[in-house]
């Protein structure tokens, strides 16, 4: 067998509240996310033994933050798949990085749901998708979202999936300062609010918000908190606000921002000054995705082992 290759993409919080500190360490949210066309690539080989043997690709200068082993979150989910179906199946992985890291675009994530879905069915491993979510959220908050197809409000500790249709075209230009942060300790930090906001509202007029309407909406509870941590977002965010975007915001816990467009000519246009004024950050133009990547099964001449 040779190559197939999943994509992985990136996502952005257009809303995120904090509604409650739990009992587990953990925090209720009230968030709202959107798949971006900007993707993790992974590819798979089966090998003819049992082995695991895994490289990384890193794009655009991403530091040397990734595991390439078995802390790494496609080795955790390979691992999760082969307990539970007591299939021994050995794998090349490739792992073509190029969402940055502690980024708040639920990077590693996204990567752990895509494996676990994409080798049920490469592999013919058969099971059903609500098992599939369970092993998925064993391996973090954020997993269940990207069993949606493209947006969805995330409840609960996050894995309370309301999933959200399509939005027409909207674009996004994402910058990354240099320096990532540690979603744990962002919400250490955090007070919670005793009148937490509702993505409601969002919701209800989702179906009609163009990008205009969805600036409206953009809230995200941990941004102050995250500002606190690195400042380097400051200047960043200062300058998305005052640029062609309708709207900014941090997304997750950071340190990543996005502006809001109407049309890709427009991001475009602010990546370059971006990337002129602020080289040290990084800078990715994305669209809201509109297809349900992990159904992307193709084999790849792309990828080489590293
Ligand atoms: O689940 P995940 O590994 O993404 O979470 C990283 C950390 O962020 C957790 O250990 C926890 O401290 C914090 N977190 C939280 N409430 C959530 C999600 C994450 O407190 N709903």
């Amino acid at each position: 067998m040779g190559w197939s290759t999943v994509l992985s993409p990136a996502k952005l919080n257009l809303f995120l509240e904090v509604t409650k500190r739990r009992d587990d360490g953990f925090h209720d949210l009230d968030t709202v996310m959107i798949k971006t066309t900007l993707c993790d690539r992974i590819g798979f080989r089966v090998r003819n033994d049992d082995r695991i043997c895994m490289a990384v690709r890193h794009w655009e200068g991403e530091g040397q933050a990734i595991p390439v082993g078995p802390s790494n979150q496609v080795w955790r989910a390979v691992d999760l798949l082969r307990n539970k179906t007591g299939r021994l199946f050995g794998l090349d992985i490739v792992l073509d990085k190029r969402i940055p890291s502690r980024a708040g675009l639920g990077g590693g994530s996204s990567n752990a749901a895509s494996t676990l879905l994409f080798l049920n069915r490469l592999l013919e491993l058969e099971l059903p998708s609500s098992e599939l979510m369970a092993l998925a959220n064993q391996l973090g908050s954020d997993q269940a979202f990207f069993f949606a197809r493209t947006a969805a409000r995330c409840e609960g500790r996050g894995d309370r999936v309301t999933p959200l249709p399509t939005l027409p075209r909207l674009w996004f230009l994402i910058v990354m300062p240099p320096a990532g942060l540690d979603t744990g300790s962002v919400f250490r930090d955090l007070p919670v609010s005793t009148t937490p906001k509702s993505s409601q509202e969002l919701c209800h007029d989702w179906r009609s918000l163009d990008a205009r309407g969805v600036a409206r909406h953009l809230f995200n509870r941990l941004e102050a908190t995250s500002l606190a941590r690195s400042p380097a977002m400051r200047p960043v965010l200062k300058a998305l606000r005052l640029s062609r975007a309708a709207g900014a915001q941090m997304s997750g816990s950071g340190s990543a921002c996005f502006g809001v467009y109407a049309t890709h000519s427009q991001a475009s246009r602010d990546r370059s000054l971006f990337r002129s004024r602020m080289p040290h950050c990084r800078t990715y133009l994305a669209a809201a995705a509109a297809l349900l990547p992990h159904r992307a099964l193709r084999t790849s001449p792309v990828l080489q082992e590293s």
